[in-house]
């Protein structure tokens, strides 16, 4: 560990909160400590390192990973910029914790708050970026109104948003349904990535980030520049990158 690392976590829930359910990372919180060997076997590593060079952090910049997880997406913005300032934002408890492990482990400073992405923990126009991965699928659709708003609150004139989520057109929706011919473990893994493809695009969750949702989204809250900058037909279904800019 580098004697500057400083890793903490903060509890900033209301009184209300802290019975507020939520989705976590692989849908049941005891299926967490399988969720960094699933998505490393799965390619999420890709993703988080594309979202960051998108985003472009600058040195020092201040940055918000809403719905952080185990912090996967916070340790691409620090590799690439060990010097931002990352706090990682995240319901789920038992995520935090080990994503506080894995920054001690790395020797990286990281803040990590309990909360929701509707309440972003940053002062007005305190923010240089807003990132966000895999994670506003989990948020309903209150929340989800709630965080494009508390994005703009947050960032400052020219500040960033940089969301990637399943979303766009799911063209392989209807091929989902097709019926996979055969038995045993072999076939099964086979066609392991179709299935999920499936289950993933029927979950009421991501059908509402399907489509222009998470770009008609941030124009609706002010991001008038919302755009897809680019998309990927990832194994388990269509992820897009989406980007704004805080006018
Ligand atoms: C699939 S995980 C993604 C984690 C991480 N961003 C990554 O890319 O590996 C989705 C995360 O969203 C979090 N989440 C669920 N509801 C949320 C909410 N209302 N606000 C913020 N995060 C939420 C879950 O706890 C979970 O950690």
């Amino acid at each position: 560990m580098t004697p500057t690392a400083d890793v903490r976590i903060l509890d900033e829930r209301t009184p209300e909160e802290r019975d507020r359910p939520f989705l976590p990372a692989m849908a049941r919180s005891w299926l967490l400590p399988l969720y960094d060997i699933f998505t490393r076997v799965s390619g999420v590593g890709a993703l988080h390192e594309r979202a960051v060079e998108l985003a472009n952090i600058l040195p020092g910049q201040a940055v918000v990973d809403v719905g952080c997880g185990t912090g996967n997406l916070s340790f691409a913005v620090l590799a690439a910029r060990p010097d931002a300032r990352v706090t990682g934002l995240d319901p789920d408890m038992d995520a935090l914790h080990r994503a506080a492990r894995k920054a001690l482990r790395r020797g990286v400073s990281l803040t990590l708050v309990q909360g929701y992405a509707d309440r972003i923990p940053a002062e007005n126009a305190s923010l240089d970026h807003v990132v966000s991965s895999l994670a506003l699928h989990h948020v309903d659709d209150d929340g989800r109104v709630a965080f494009a708003h508390d994005a703009l609150r947050a960032l400052r004139p020219g500040g960033k948003v940089t969301v990637v989520d399943f979303g766009s057109p799911a063209p392989d929706v209807e091929d989902a349904h097709q019926p996979t011919h055969g038995h045993g473990a072999a076939h099964a893994l086979r066609h392991l990535p179709r299935l999920v493809r499936s289950r993933v695009a029927r979950t009421p969750a991501v059908a509402r980030s399907l489509g222009d949702g998470i770009v008609a989204l941030l124009v609706a809250a002010g991001f008038p520049d919302a755009r897809e900058v680019e998309h990927v037909d990832h194994r388990f279904g269509r992820v897009t990158f989406v980007q704004a800019t805080r006018p």
